[in-house]
């Protein structure tokens, strides 16, 4: 049989810990393309790659660190699983919890979450459970059920979650035979870009504690977006009442901020805010150009790399990667609207195909 990728644990088992290892729960997850995107390098001036974590079995990066998650639960014997999402997470904790023959709680903030997450946790037959609150009460919430109930908090702040999440780095730098001289991700509840960084620092031989030699010659400066209504590490303090259109990283108090700061300022990097108005320009360019379709909040890296280089900062030749993180299917309603907020109404005809060829401006 021709090789297949076998999930993330088993392809670096040997950078993983071996409590992961007991009980492997996988679905897959990893191995997602590396694209190179001549439409962004050309806007840029820059060679620019973007790693489609779409591509995972749910749908988004999460799949990576729930692997890992759901893998020790299984092992310590754990009967169910709780986490608090804006979506992905609950898709993929679902997913993975339903692999694992284990309970799957999700708490999620009431009516901020897009339909395809939503389909996904209920599919997987998770019990839902709608919050009168944001993620962030949400993420309490799940915190202190796991603290005082039989239930693992499989939420980014399990350090479980991050261990398989830094595979991303992983892959990247193996496609590229080096790590890039920059990496684009959206930030959230800011789990991404600490598992990166614990990647990419390991990989160049640093924090591993193991005899392992050094991957990479170096690690990139990482540069960070978070939307402009929910900002909370630009701004430099939390956000009561976070608002954007993606509604994945409607986040107001990161649970992983000060890892966030520390991966920007040892890389010499930044986080900086994009508007709504730049995240859905960027989704276009992505769709209608290079090609990938994603969900909203995964188009916030590509806005932020178009912004800093419409502001002249982005370093000309450099080699970037940007992280997209979920599937445009999962929020599928963007591209339905133009840029001036009509709604875009497909062309009725009849089936002669005269009339669809004088339609598409054949004749
Ligand atoms: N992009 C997508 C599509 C996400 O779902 C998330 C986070 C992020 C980016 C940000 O990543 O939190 O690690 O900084 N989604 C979480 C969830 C919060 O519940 O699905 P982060």
């Amino acid at each position: 049989m021709a090789h297949q990728w076998r999930g993330v644990i088993a392809e670096y088992a040997d950078r993983l810990p071996a409590h992961v290892q007991e009980r492997v729960i996988t679905l897959g997850e990893g191995g997602t393309p590396l694209v190179p995107s001549p439409t962004l390098s050309q806007r840029t001036g820059a060679d620019v790659f973007i790693k489609v974590e779409g591509m995972n079995p749910t749908g988004s990066f999460k799949d990576r660190g729930m692997t890992t998650a759901m893998s020790a639960a299984a092992g310590r014997g754990a009967k169910a699983v709780v986490c608090a999402s804006t979506g992905n997470t609950s898709a993929s904790a679902a997913a993975y919890a339903t692999r694992a023959g284990m309970l799957c709680a999700v708490l999620v903030p009431d009516g901020k979450i897009a339909m395809g997450k939503l389909s996904q946790a209920i599919a997987h037959g998770a019990t839902l459970l709608q919050v009168d609150g944001n993620f962030d009460d949400c993420l309490v919430a799940a915190r202190k059920l796991a603290e005082s109930y039989p239930v693992e908090l499989v939420n980014s702040v399990n350090p479980d979650r991050i261990e398989g999440q830094k595979t991303g780095a992983f892959e990247i730098v193996d496609a590229l035979g080096d790590a890039p001289d920059i990496h684009v991700l959206p930030v959230g509840n800011a789990g991404n870009i600490t598992a990166y960084w614990k990647g990419y620092r390991e990989y160049a031989g640093f924090d591993a504690g193991t005899a392992h030699a050094a991957v990479a010659t170096r690690t990139p400066i990482m540069w960070g977006f978070q939307a402009a209504g929910a900002a909370p590490i630009v701004k430099g303090h939390p956000i009561d009442q976070p608002e954007t259109i993606a509604t994945a990283i409607r986040i107001g108090n990161p649970a992983s901020w000060q890892q966030a700061e520390e991966a920007r300022d040892v890389s010499g990097g930044l986080i900086e805010a994009v508007t709504d108005e730049q995240i859905l320009a960027a989704h276009r360019v992505l769709s209608a150009e290079v090609g990938i379709f994603v969900e909203p909040a995964s188009a916030s890296g590509v806005a932020g790399l178009l912004k800093l280089s419409d502001e002249g900062r982005v370093p000309a030749g450099a080699r970037i990667v940007i992280t997209v993180t979920g599937h445009g299917l999962k929020d599928p309603q963007w591209a339905l609207r133009t840029p001036d907020g009509s709604d875009v109404v497909p062309v009725r005809i009849s089936s002669d195909v005269v009339s669809i060829a004088t339609a598409l401006g054949l004749d």
